[in-house]
Parts: C-alpha cells; sequence; structure tokens
C-alpha cells in the first residue's frame, strides 16, 4: 500500500477536521488543520497589532512566524514560534478575523507553500478550504463536505456547550453564514469544490458514517 494523499475541503463546521482527524487515525497518517495554520497567523497578527487589511504587512509576519502542528492525545498542538496557542485560536475574537486574513494573497502563497511541505511524504490528510484545488490538486482522495449551515450551527452550538461556553445559536449561524461568504468570494483560491472531489452532505450523516465512506474510496483507490 501506499501512503495517498487526501484532501477534505468544505465550509465552516461542517464537520472536516473531526472526520479527517478519525480518517488519518484509523489509517495511521499524518492531519494537518490548515485552517490551523490560518487561526495562528490571526492570532499573532491581532496580538501584535498588524493592520489586517494590509496583505503585505502579514506575508512579513508569517516570515517572521513559525507553525508548528504537534500530534497530541486529543488532535493536535498548535505553537507558533513555540508558544502553545490551541485554545487561543479557536477563540471567537480569532475565528472571526481569519476570513480576513486568508484572504490576501501573500498570505496564502507562504501557507500553500508551507502545506505543499508538509505533505511531500504523502501519508496525509489534510483539511481546509482550497487543499483539492490549489494546495494538492494531485491528490489521490479529494472529499468535499457540506452541510446545512442550520445543521452546522447546531453542531457548533453544542461543541460549544460541551466546554461551558454559552453562544446564542442565531449569532453563530450568522458568523458561519458571513465566513462562508467571505471564503467563496475572495479572489485568491476560493473556497470551491474541486471538479474530481467527491461531495458528501453530512446534514443528516454522523461522524462514523462519514469516516467509513471516505475510508471505503481510500480503499478502493489503494
Ligand atoms: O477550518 P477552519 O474553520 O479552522 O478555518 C479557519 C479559516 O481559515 C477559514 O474560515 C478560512 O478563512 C481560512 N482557511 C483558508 N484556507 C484553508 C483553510 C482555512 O482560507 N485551506
Amino acid at each position: 500500500k501506499k501512503n495517498i494523499r487526501i484532501a477534505i475541503d468544505g465550509p465552516a463546521a461542517a464537520g472536516k477536521s473531526t472526520v479527517a482527524k478519525k480518517v488519518a487515525d484509523v489509517l495511521s497518517y499524518i492531519y494537518i488543520d490548515t485552517g490551523a495554520m490560518y487561526r495562528a497567523l490571526t492570532y499573532k497578527a491581532l496580538k501584535e497589532g498588524t493592520d489586517l487589511h494590509d496583505g503585505k504587512a502579514l506575508g512579513k509576519l508569517l516570515q517572521e512566524t513559525t507553525i508548528k502542528l504537534v500530534p497530541a492525545e486529543i488532535g493536535q498542538k498548535v505553537l507558533v514560534n513555540g508558544e502553545d496557542v490551541t485554545e487561543e485560536i479557536r477563540y471567537s475574537n480569532v475565528t472571526s478575523h481569519v476570513s480576513l486574513v486568508s484572504q490576501h494573497r501573500e498570505v496564502r502563497e507562504e501557507m500553500v507553500q508551507r502545506q505543499r511541505e508538509l505533505a511531500t511524504e504523502g501519508g496525509v490528510v489534510m483539511d481546509g478550504r482550497d487543499i483539492g484545488t490549489h494546495v494538492l490538486p494531485d491528490a489521490e482522495v479529494k472529499i468535499f463536505l457540506k452541510a446545512s449551515v442550520e445543521e452546522r450551527a447546531l453542531r457548533r452550538y453544542k461543541e460549544q456547550q460541551s466546554k461551558g461556553i454559552e453562544t446564542p445559536l442565531e449569532k453563530l449561524k450568522e458568523e458561519i453564514a458571513l465566513r462562508d461568504k467571505l471564503d467563496s468570494e475572495r479572489e485568491v483560491s476560493p473556497l470551491i469544490k474541486a471538479d474530481d472531489a467527491l461531495e458528501i452532505d453530512t446534514t443528516s450523516m454522523g461522524i462514523e458514517d462519514v469516516s467509513n465512506l471516505i475510508l471505503n474510496i481510500v480503499k478502493e483507490r489503494n
């Protein structure tokens, strides 16, 4: 069996990371959360007070920033210049600004280069928005996960509740819808299904079903 590359794309909160982690786990592959990389830069930029509309400044900041995704007991840890920001990058302040940061060409070019380097050996499950279209256009398996905005907001709501965070469902729905819009309408590598990606609507599917479906596809192609 060869170590293939699996690209999982889709809109915010469609279950990409949960499913990607699960698939990586079963195959003993490396899981790469590219959204965490954009979040890490956003966290750093907010902390440094960088103008989030200034692509050049953000590109420069990224040059000085190391982002490490370290496998951990549950999922992965995210280190920015050695600082553990695993929790901080999920805060709403980062979430609400990340689509602004990720729209800049200077940022995307560098991120895509780093992501390709992480995937050179194969044996990876990478999730994001542009993996099948730009980062790994030759990935052996490409999946596009989608779900209704209502369902995605509800999933996020439950996830936050379990962490003791109370955000109104309506607010989560607005946040997700806005992020979808920004990610889909940006000029540089927008969120779009690759022609050769398999689309899975997860609205009424559980994590197990989705992961098993993907694992079966991997088996067929490997
Ligand atoms: O996957 P997650 O929701 O954590 O991604 C956060 C944000 O990072 C997305 O809303 C998008 O703006 C950006 N992103 C991206 N390209 C990727 C992954 C994430 O632009 N490959």
